[in-house]
């Protein structure tokens, strides 16, 4: 009796410890905007010094701003810092767990696709349940396995064919978690893809196949959703010793660890113990290496900043094909701008944001010679971040739209996509009747 009773508490106690969650009561988030390279010199000692701040963006030299959640504790520590060398900031939230809050998490009804709303954020298993009915419902939606999680998950996603023989599109998002614009934004393209009237996305999505995989951190991704997890949090689940998660685009086998990424498990920017180290990474490349000769065009969303990226991060050099693909996605960013006036900047990723190497459009740059490959760091540029207020998934699905499909528009101008033509029908017949001439005149002569 003494023994159940102490089980039953032990429980009780357990599960109160452990669902106790991780707040962010009046953590506050800054935009900091330095005015000279010096002052960024003194930001990025301060994110090398160990304190406790969460820098958003890195202080690189190319930095507008630099976003910076700070606990509450820490504040006036990091106003007075800046302060005394006459650093610009603001608060552009106060109490970054108000937003939290009011972040609507979204409920899919199975089997109601329509049920999927582009004002809230859906968890893993409403998105997988969502993919599913897709594959359900549409004869030309199958859904694909991209690889595993550490934590034995399933990296899924749906491919849309109409048919066979066509080139395709590649997208992956979610690989950073805590980005949950980037899995939204993807399943807003996906919905698109399949029920929009616009004649260009038919277009677009009958030529091409796509392979879309939403959420390719999938550990990650539960992680911030759980209660007892960490809404901010970047990189996978792996456990190194106290320490948990490798940031998984620092991980892909080119110039690994060269650039913007360490060995030090507490970063978030770890690179793992080797490159492909991760089976999130390994697995997706494997099934990418599979596909690779079909890739005309590769695109991973990620947040935030209003940056188009392209490769690659470990140099300015225009390498490769830099000066198309420059062009091709100069395109893209204005037809982003058309609907909602939001503006983008456009460069390789060394020159548009900072140095940083182990990232997946290098890799399928590099290593799988893909002719096109961009990186989209979506909305917004320093106001709410990561913590982008759900209101803003319709209007950023619909401009991303515009962009992608703009892409394709230009990839094709230029020769980069081919899209698939149907072989008409009189075309076959006038084969045939030659072939019968041909077995004809042998018979006959
Ligand atoms: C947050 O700050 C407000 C105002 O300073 C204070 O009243 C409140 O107790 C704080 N909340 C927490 C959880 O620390
Ligand atoms: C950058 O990476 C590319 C692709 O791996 C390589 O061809 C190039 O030589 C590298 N440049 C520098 C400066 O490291
Ligand atoms: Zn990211």
């Amino acid at each position: 009796m003494a023994l159940k009773t102490f089980s039953i508490l032990s429980i009780l106690i357990f599960l109160c410890v452990s669902i106790e969650a991780i707040r962010f009561d009046n953590y506050t988030l800054y935009k900091v905007l330095p005015k000279s390279l010096e002052e960024i010199k003194i930001l990025e000692d301060l994110q090398n010094s160990g304190a406790e701040y969460d820098f958003w963006d890195d202080p690189v030299p190319t930095a507008e701003y630099i976003n910076i959640l700070s606990k509450p504790e820490l504040k006036n520590d990091l106003e007075n810092f800046m302060g005394s060398y006459g650093i610009d900031f603001l608060v552009t939230v106060p109490n970054i767990q108000k937003l939290i809050d009011n972040e609507k998490k979204g409920k899919y009804t199975r089997n109601n696709d329509k049920s999927m709303k582009w004002d809230e954020y859906y968890d893993l298993e409403d998105i997988y349940a969502w993919l599913d009915d897709l594959a359900a419902k549409f004869s030309q939606v199958s859904i694909i396995e991209g690889g595993t999680s550490y934590e034995g998950r399933v990296i899924k996603g749906i491919k849309i064919s109409h048919g066979p023989d066509r080139r395709a599109v590649f997208i992956e998002s979610g690989i950073h978690s805590r980005e949950w614009i980037a899995p939204a934004t993807t399943n807003y393209i996906i919905n698109e893809l399949l029920y929009s009237d616009n004649e260009e996305f038919k277009a677009a999505t009958r030529d091409f196949d796509w392979y879309i995989f939403p959420v390719t951190n999938p550990d990650g991704y539960v992680w911030t959703h759980l209660p007892e997890g960490d809404r901010f949090w970047r990189k996978s689940r792996r456990p190194f010793g106290d320490q948990f998660g490798v940031d998984l685009n620092r991980n892909w086998n080119t110039n690994w660890l060269e650039k913007s990424s360490n060995l030090n498990p507490a970063s978030n920017n770890y690179a793992g113990p080797g490159p492909f180290s991760e089976i999130e990474a390994r697995s997706l490349s494997a099934y990418i290496i599979d596909m690779a000769d079909k890739i005309d065009l590769y695109i991973s969303f990620h947040s935030s900043g209003q940056i188009l990226l392209l490769p690659f991060g470990n140099t300015t050099d225009p390498l490769a094909n830099y000066y198309d693909a420059m062009w091709i996605g100069r395109r893209a960013i204005g037809a982003l701008a058309f609907k909602h006036g939001t503006q983008y900047t456009i460069g390789n990723i060394a020159e548009a944001i900072y140095f940083a190497t182990g990232t997946s459009v290098d890799w399928v740059k590099e290593r799988l010679n893909i002719p096109l490959a961009y990186c989209y760091e979506l909305r917004d540029k320093g106001v709410f971040g990561h913590a982008l207020p759900p209101d803003q998934i319709k209007p950023t699905g619909e401009e991303t739209m515009d962009s992608v499909i703009e892409l394709v528009h230009q990839a094709k101008r230029l020769g980069y996509m081919v899209p698939y033509v149907e072989k008409s029908s009189a075309s076959v017949l006038s084969v045939s009747i030659l072939m019968y001439l041909v077995v004809a005149a042998k018979l006959f002569l």
